[in-house]
């Protein structure tokens, strides 16, 4: 299942993310916003990252003007590794070697084509594991609120 949330900026590009998720057979949630009237875009990336943060959906695509926002605030939610994406080469990365949960978009940024191969990109990505576990793993004790440092 992959979360899916954005705000009144983000819509338009919804239903673009929308139909690669449905050309790769993959089910999803929407937890809106559904109109253009204008919301808050934490309350909507909260909204999709409780859901990966709970395990109820794997990945999560979060979507605003900039993508910086929404981004962030699903960053706020302990367990997601929500990356902003403008590229197909961090959205890989971001998989390979973040293990990133959530991908970011901005309806203002980005077109709509390359939209879609980012989010292809991203969903097809696989975690290379090694050495960037450990580091995956470093990230996850900041989340918890741990140091790094000795
Ligand atoms: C809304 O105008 C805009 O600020 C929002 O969509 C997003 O770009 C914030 O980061």
């Amino acid at each position: 299942m992959i979360a899916i949330a954005c705000d009144h900026a983000g819509i338009d590009l919804k239903p673009h993310v929308i139909a690669v998720l449905e050309e790769l057979g993959l089910p999803y949630q929407d937890f809106g916003t559904n109109t253009h009237d204008s919301v808050d875009y934490p309350v909507y990336g909260e909204k999709a990252a409780l859901a990966v943060a709970s395990g109820a959906c794997e990945l999560g695509i979060v979507l605003c003007g900039t993508g910086v926002g929404i981004g962030i605030a699903a960053n706020k939610v302990h367990g997601v590794r929500c990356v902003m994406c403008s590229d197909c080469y961090s959205a890989l990365m971001s998989r390979e070697h973040n293990d990133a949960n959530m991908l970011a978009m901005g309806a203002r940024v980005v077109g709509s084509e390359v939209a879609k191969m980012i989010v292809r990109t991203f969903l097809t990505g696989q975690f290379n594991g090694d050495r960037h576990a450990r580091r995956v793993g470093q990230l996850m004790a900041l989340d918890a609120g741990e140091t790094l440092q000795k």
